[in-house]
């Protein structure tokens, strides 16, 4: 049973204070959405998570079973089970995306990153079921990619990592509808894996597919309205502005 969790979380970027306070669990298994304006923080939270040392912890700590990620560099917090997705992933296209695969799941798997490893052929076989063309694979990560390879890039990464906690930043943006229903399947199946996962999104939509146990929505680096589908129900009827004025919120 893996346990990730966000306690009091206050973040600075460059010297701002951008996170005031964020607390949340994520549970193996249990799948939990992050709503929010846009610049409210939410890929923010994730960079954090992600251990990227431009977002300065100033108070407060995420742990994982437990025991605080404080000093684990990013490669450490990957190799004890979590997975981060991007809003907006890097490219590298001096890396074919195969052998990024492979440095993975070598990394995965104790073994040096560039040996070969025989689970490279699971990659093709759940990209196929992603909509991914296999000629992505001999393309530099990220190469001329779509927002759509892009995306469901990233969630293959996370179905072959098998990671205890899986973080995704909108990995909806930018997708067709058949996108959003294939990325949305191959997130139920991790979750039914036994990962928890975390999403951030904008859109409905694929939260009907996924049926989050818990919905925060965020506002100005807080979480300021929890619940479960009637808050996203809210949100897409009413809009931020309208939401946060009726609860008083701002
Ligand atoms: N590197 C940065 N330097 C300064 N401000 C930043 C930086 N990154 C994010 N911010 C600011 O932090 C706030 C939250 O951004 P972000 O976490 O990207 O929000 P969201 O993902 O919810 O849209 C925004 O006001 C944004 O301008
Ligand atoms: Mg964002």
């Amino acid at each position: 049973m893996a346990v990730l969790e966000v306690r009091n979380l206050h973040v600075a970027v460059d010297g701002k204070r951008i996170l005031k306070g964020v607390s949340l669990t994520v549970k193996s298994g249990e799948i939990v959405a992050l709503m929010g304006p846009n610049g409210s923080g939410k890929s923010t939270l994730f960079q954090t998570i992600a251990g990227n040392p431009r977002y300065q912890v100033v108070e407060g700590d995420v742990l994982l079973d437990g025991a605080s990620l404080k000093d684990a560099a990013p490669e450490e917090r990957f190799a004890k089970g979590l997975f981060v997705g991007f809003q907006s992933p890097v490219a590298i296209p001096e890396v074919r995306f195969a052998f990024l695969i492979q440095a993975m799941l070598n990394k995965r798997s104790g073994k040096k990153l560039g040996d070969a490893n025989p689970k490279i052929a699971e990659a093709f076989k759940i990209a196929g079921e992603l909509g991914l063309k296999q000629d992505v694979f001999n393309r530099g990560v990220g190469a001329g990619f779509s927002g759509g390879e892009f995306k469901r890039a990233e969630v293959l990464l996370a179905l072959l990592a098998k990671p205890s906690i899986a973080i995704l930043d909108e990995p909806d943006s930018g997708l067709d509808i058949d996108g959003m229903a294939a990325i949305s399947k191959a997130l139920l199946r991790l979750a039914e894996g036994g990962a928890g996962i975390l999403l951030s999104t904008h859109y409905a939509r694929i939260l009907k597919f996924l049926e989050p146990s818990k919905v925060y929505v965020m506002y100005d680096g807080r979480l300021v309205l929890e619940g479960g589908p009637e808050i996203v129900k809210k949100v897409e009827e009413a809009g931020y502005e309208r939401l946060f004025k009726e609860a008083g919120i701002a």
